[in-house]
């Protein structure tokens, strides 16, 4: 097949997902470079693209119409064009309007229209065909995330001889909340053209499996659906990871050591400081947890001379109302807080709506001594692991809301309920209260969970099991 596709170069792998791991950057000349993202995913997945003569598909985050093939150090980048109306409905609209508050437990209410779905349609078949195109005989395509998830089906159609493997990075959400989803039925069938669709938790894959049965009709047992013609969707949990060593050597680096010491000078050399990172997103429960530190300093629990909260905030998905909403009610939160608790050079809560590289987030783990990560419900929440993997001394108490997949994991957190404020406030004390000795030891146990789990064997183990997935089915078509 591949070679009847006149011009086209034919790949072994193919990464599909919404967004290259590439940022445009503007150079000191002027003109427009891409710059490779931080995100841990492509440090992840690049071993395996190089391995296997990879290519990535994905879109570049701007309206440019027309963009060619690239690539960046090494990796075969192809940009996927989207037109302003199809920014505004696939992105902004089915993905991030619908799709994100459905799947997180309805934090925010979902909208559903006709023609945000029309447009999520069209562009997962832009891309499944981009696919289609770029694969080998063969190949394996690799799809990624809640933007994508009609891609397995209309590829699987267009190239029924290639193996596909989906990710859902973000939760997957209880079946009662699914079904509200007038397009429910097409979603399923779309992520049931993969072989293998992976999710961040157990809980997650069962739910999958349970709609599938009960909505589609299939017959399942335990994680596996049987299609009618025959083939075999196996689906399980691939708790993501970060690249610990990458980060505890970043963190060991003398930049990074000097700078996370000006950090505490800057802010005045505070008993402690407690910090939070997140992109700003009404999931993450920012307001909650500023909430619950300021009460502690207004009823004297805590002193500004003696602890700071430290709050960066990410810009995400600005064109957004939920998100333009929240921005707003942080920045008059922290206003607030500062005004009525803050002193001459001593403000409460330090608030930067930035985005920061990665040595300069290292350099803030370093400093802070209670990581704050209170999310309503978060997928598995990358910051509190890379914050424990900075940790080089086994110092450092982290706050974690149960409702985040990275709770299953790292149970010597913590851990708090983000809804109950008296539970927060009790939480954020004890940690800041915390003796060296138990802090230590809890430190200790999640460091050695997340060396021992990092992001490279979460792509080997789903790469593998893929492979085993395929398998099944051709055992099954020889026998
Ligand atoms: C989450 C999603 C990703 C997404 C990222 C940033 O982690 O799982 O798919 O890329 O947020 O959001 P953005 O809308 O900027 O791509």
């Amino acid at each position: 097949q591949a070679a009847t596709r006149v011009g086209a170069v034919a790949h072994d792998l193919v990464i599909v997902a919404n967004r290259l791991p590439v940022d445009r950057v503007t150079e000191k000349n002027g003109r427009a470079a891409w710059r490779r993202s931080p995100g841990g995913l492509v440090s992840a997945i690049e071993p395996v693209m190089r391995a296997h003569d990879g290519v990535w598909i994905g879109w570049s985050g701007g309206n440019e119409a027309r963009l060619k093939p690239f690539t960046v150090d090494g990796l075969h980048l192809v940009p996927m064009a989207m037109s302003e109306t199809e920014i505004s409905e696939h992105y902004e609209g089915f993905s991030n309007g619908t799709l994100w508050p459905l799947y997180h437990d309805l934090i925010a209410k979902p909208e559903f229209h006709r023609e945000w779905w029309d447009t999520y349609v069209k562009v997962n078949r832009r891309f499944a065909e981009k696919a289609a195109d770029l694969a080998a005989d063969g190949a394996t395509v690799w799809v990624h995330d809640y933007q994508l998830q009609l891609v397995p089906q209309m590829l699987r159609e267009l190239r029924p001889d290639l193996r596909i493997g989906f990710y859902l990075h973000i939760p997957f959400p209880p079946t009662e909340l699914f079904q509200q989803l007038p397009w429910r039925r097409q979603i399923l069938e779309g992520l049931l053209g993969a072989d293998l669709v992976g999710f961040q938790l157990p809980g997650a894959a069962q739910n999958f499996v349970r709609l599938v049965r009960q909505r589609v009709g299939h017959k399942t047992h335990r994680d596996l659906v049987y299609l009618p013609d025959g083939r075999t969707v196996r689906a399980a949990a691939f708790p993501i990871s970060i690249d610990a060593s990458g980060f505890e050597e970043l963190a060991r680096s003398e930049a990074v050591t000097a700078r996370a010491a000006e950090i505490r000078e800057a802010l005045g050399n505070p008993r402690k400081i407690f910090l939070g990172i997140d992109r700003l997103d009404y999931t993450k429960g920012i307001y909650a947890r500023l909430r619950a530190f300021g009460e502690l300093v207004s009823e004297g629990a805590l002193d500004v001379d003696d602890a700071v909260f430290v709050q960066v905030a990410v810009p995400s998905r600005e064109r957004v109302e939920h998100y333009r909403n929240l921005r707003d009610d942080i920045d008059r939160l922290v206003g607030r807080l500062n005004g009525d608790l803050g002193r001459i050079g001593t403000p409460a809560i330090s608030y930067m709506h930035t985005s920061y590289p990665r040595e300069e987030m290292a350099a803030l783990y370093r400093a802070a001594d209670i990581m704050v990560v209170t999310p309503y419900r978060d997928g598995m929440n990358l910051v509190a692991k890379e914050y424990v993997a900075c940790r080089i001394e086994d110092d450092g108490a982290l706050v974690l809301s149960e409702f985040a997949g990275a709770a299953e994991e790292l149970r010597q957190a913590w851990l708090v309920n983000p809804y109950d404020m008296n539970g927060m406030k009790a939480a954020l004390l004890e940690a800041f209260q915390a003796q060296p000795k138990e802090v230590t030891r809890r430190m200790r146990a999640m460091r050695k969970q997340i060396a021992q789990h990092d992001v490279k064997a979460w792509a080997d183990s789903f790469m593998t099991e893929l492979e085993l997935a395929e398998d099944v089915q051709h055992t099954k078509t020889l026998r």
